[in-house]
């Protein structure tokens, strides 16, 4: 199964990773999905309609350039993947709740979180009952198209698994699928974490090299 509509609610810089990358692929679902993004401020507005034309964008999480199309379309191959801060979530939640308990329970669109900490029962509080909930864990690889995501359901969204794996494959080759929603956490401290974790030790070996007299440069260029 292959999305027909991929709504990203927040513009920052893992939406903006997650439709670039979508973007530069051949996938053959592609061509006939309809991509929409929001955010807040009109600086972001501006710089996600230069950088993806072809794409919908507005400030609006309503906008009805987004729900019209949903409620007469398939709704069930919607993915909603809300790339806010956590501390914005439960307030997108609840906006889009309005507009998701309108949709038929069974062509509800499913909702794909990113955050650390906000787990599928304070989503599902959120969002109208039966609303597919999928929280997963990627890391800036995808950025490169190099990713690795970590998935992990609500009951409700289990068969809507392959829709969002089908979408964070584009840009992340190792996803897994988790069996327990705890492990989200080690995930997080793990592959979420890595990229970072090796910065520092490059970054280290840097200062190391400069300690010891070599240009700032050298140093770069040889680690
Ligand atoms: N970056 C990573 O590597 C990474 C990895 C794993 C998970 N995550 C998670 O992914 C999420 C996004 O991270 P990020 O680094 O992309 O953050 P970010 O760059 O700060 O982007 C957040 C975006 O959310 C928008 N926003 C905030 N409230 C909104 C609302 N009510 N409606 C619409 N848009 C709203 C902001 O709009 P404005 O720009 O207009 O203010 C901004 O575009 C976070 O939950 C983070 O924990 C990030």
């Amino acid at each position: 199964s292959t999305p027909n509509q991929l709504t990203f609610i927040g513009g920052g810089c893992l939406a903006q990773a997650l439709i670039s990358g979508i973007y530069s692929t051949n996938t053959s679902w592609r061509d006939g999905c309809k991509i929409s993004v929001t955010a807040r401020r009109q600086e972001r507005i501006d710089e996600l309609k230069a950088k993806f034309p072809l794409a919908t964008v507005t400030s609006n999480n309503l906008d009805p350039a987004i729900w019209s199309t949903a409620t007469s379309q398939q709704s069930d191959s919607h993915v909603v993947l809300i790339c806010t801060l956590p501390i914005d979530v439960p307030k997108v939640c609840l906006e889009l709740a309005g507009i998701i308990k309108t949709l038929d329970v069974t062509s509800r669109p499913t909702v794909v979180t990113m955050c650390p900490g906000i787990s599928v029962a304070q989503l599902q509080s959120w969002l109208p009952e039966e609303t597919p909930v999928v929280r997963s864990m990627p890391n800036t690889p995808v950025m490169c198209r190099q990713g690795a995501t970590a998935l992990f359901p609500s009951d409700s969204a289990l068969s809507r698994i392959e829709l969002v794996a089908a979408v964070f494959r584009e840009v992340s080759p190792a996803i897994s699928v988790l069996p327990q929603e705890s492990l989200l956490d080690v995930v997080a401290a793990i592959s979420g974490s890595a990229p970072a974790h090796f910065y520092y030790l490059i970054e280290s070996m840097i200062t190391a090299a400069e300690s010891h007299g070599l240009p700032t440069d050298i140093a770069r260029s040889l680690i």
